[in-house]
């Protein structure tokens, strides 16, 4: 049995009548850019996150830096964020000629360490920007503190945790912004690429929205700005129009499949040969991915891929040891996040995975570590 880390097509087989029809309605209507589906898409995730405004771009990228361009980053500026993330969260920021300032990750949740980030700001910094990495919030509390007595922006990376809570408030509704991914493997994942910006700032939000169009709003060919094209076609924000409607029961699946790793991994005894992702206390967790810690890590993922089961490898590099800085962080060392990287491994995980290949996939971990 072949068991891969993520399986969009099984979804997509959940829905598929809704999501032909959706999409035919957009076909028909003949608007395929910006349209009503965007806007309902905007209007309907903007009270789902309990934002006030919300701006649907082409990408998570593309809504970092449209949120970094909203307040105003200039080259040299600062920003201070964490080492373990997919590169969009640095790149943006690099992308604008700005500076990421790395603090390290708790251990416990993987998320920025909230009590290193006043050691790293200096009169260059700009923001904080806190990644909720792989479907849980960072400790929001103690980050907001600091922004606010320093006079930061805090922009919120939950490209992995769309419906993510921390103290019952969702993920982007905390800091002065926040971005989501609609990338296919994401939790709320489109059949393209695709992104939002959400504020509660009405001056984040216009400028934020102008650059998504060249700076031209409210009217075509007068560009009040200079900016970009970010637009999200129609297609894809109709297809994101079904989908958010299964996002709790979804996220939902993605904890109770966890749970039940979690209980594996103790009833097969496994506990000490493996490290189980734990959820932060002020947090509800939605597992974009389950990641186990394990010293055996590149040879249990190849007995496991010789058995037909996909695993992944979130990150291989924490992004300071990325190519593209070499040199520029090699005086800095970020141990949690490094250890993280070197020892971690991202299970399959998504919300049509049973029970039974969970437990297919324990039994494997078992037989490689009692063979070693
Ligand atoms: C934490 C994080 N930030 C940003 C992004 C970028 O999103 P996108 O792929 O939609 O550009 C991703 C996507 O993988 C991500 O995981």
């Amino acid at each position: 049995m072949n068991i891969p880390l993520v399986d969009l097509k099984m979804q997509y087989y959940t829905i598929q009548n809704e999501i032909k029809l959706a999409i035919d309605s957009v076909l028909e209507r003949g608007r395929y850019v910006l349209g009503p589906e965007t806007e309902r898409l905007e209007a309907t995730l903007s009270k789902y996150t309990g934002t006030t405004y919300a701006i649907a771009c082409s990408s998570g990228t593309d809504a970092l830096l449209l949120a970094l361009l909203a307040i105003d980053l200039q080259p040299g500026d600062e920003v201070i964020s964490t080492p373990l993330s997919f590169f969009a969260s640095s790149e943006a920021v690099s992308f604008l000629k700005g500076k990421p300032v790395f603090v390290d990750i708790d251990p416990e949740t993987y998320c920025m360490d909230p009590a290193q980030i006043e050691a790293a700001i200096t009169p260059k910094t700009k923001a904080i920007l806190p990644v909720h990495i792989f479907g849980q919030c960072a400790e929001m509390d103690p980050i907001l503190e600091i922004a606010k007595k320093h006079n930061l922006y805090v922009i919120e990376d939950a490209c992995q945790a769309i419906g993510a809570t921390y103290k019952n408030k969702k993920s982007c509704s905390m800091g002065d912004l926040g971005v989501i991914s609609f990338y296919p493997s994401k939790n709320l994942g489109g059949y393209g690429d695709g992104g939002m910006v959400f504020t509660h700032n009405e001056d984040l939000f216009k400028a934020a929205r102008d650059f998504r169009t060249h700076g031209e709003y409210p009217k075509q060919f007068k560009h009040k700005r200079i900016g970009t094209n970010s637009r999200i076609s129609e297609i894809e924000a109709s297809i994101l129009n079904v989908k958010q409607k299964h996002i709790d029961a979804w996220n939902q699946k993605r904890r109770d499949l966890a749970q039940n790793y979690d209980r594996l991994f103790s009833e097969n005894n496994l506990r000490s040969h493996i490290q189980i992702p734990k959820t932060g206390s002020n947090n509800q967790h939605t597992y974009h991915l389950y990641l186990i810690q394990t010293a055996p890590k590149e040879s249990l993922q190849k007995y496991l891929a010789e058995r037909g089961i996909s695993t992944g490898n979130h990150f291989p590099k924490p992004i300071h040891h990325l190519d593209c800085y070499e040199g520029q962080y090699a005086h800095q060392s970020f141990p949690i996040a490094e250890g993280f990287c070197e020892k971690s491994v991202s299970l399959p995980m998504f919300p049509e995975l049973t029970f039974e290949q969970q437990e297919t996939v324990v039994r494997n971990i078992k037989v490689f570590f009692e063979k070693r």
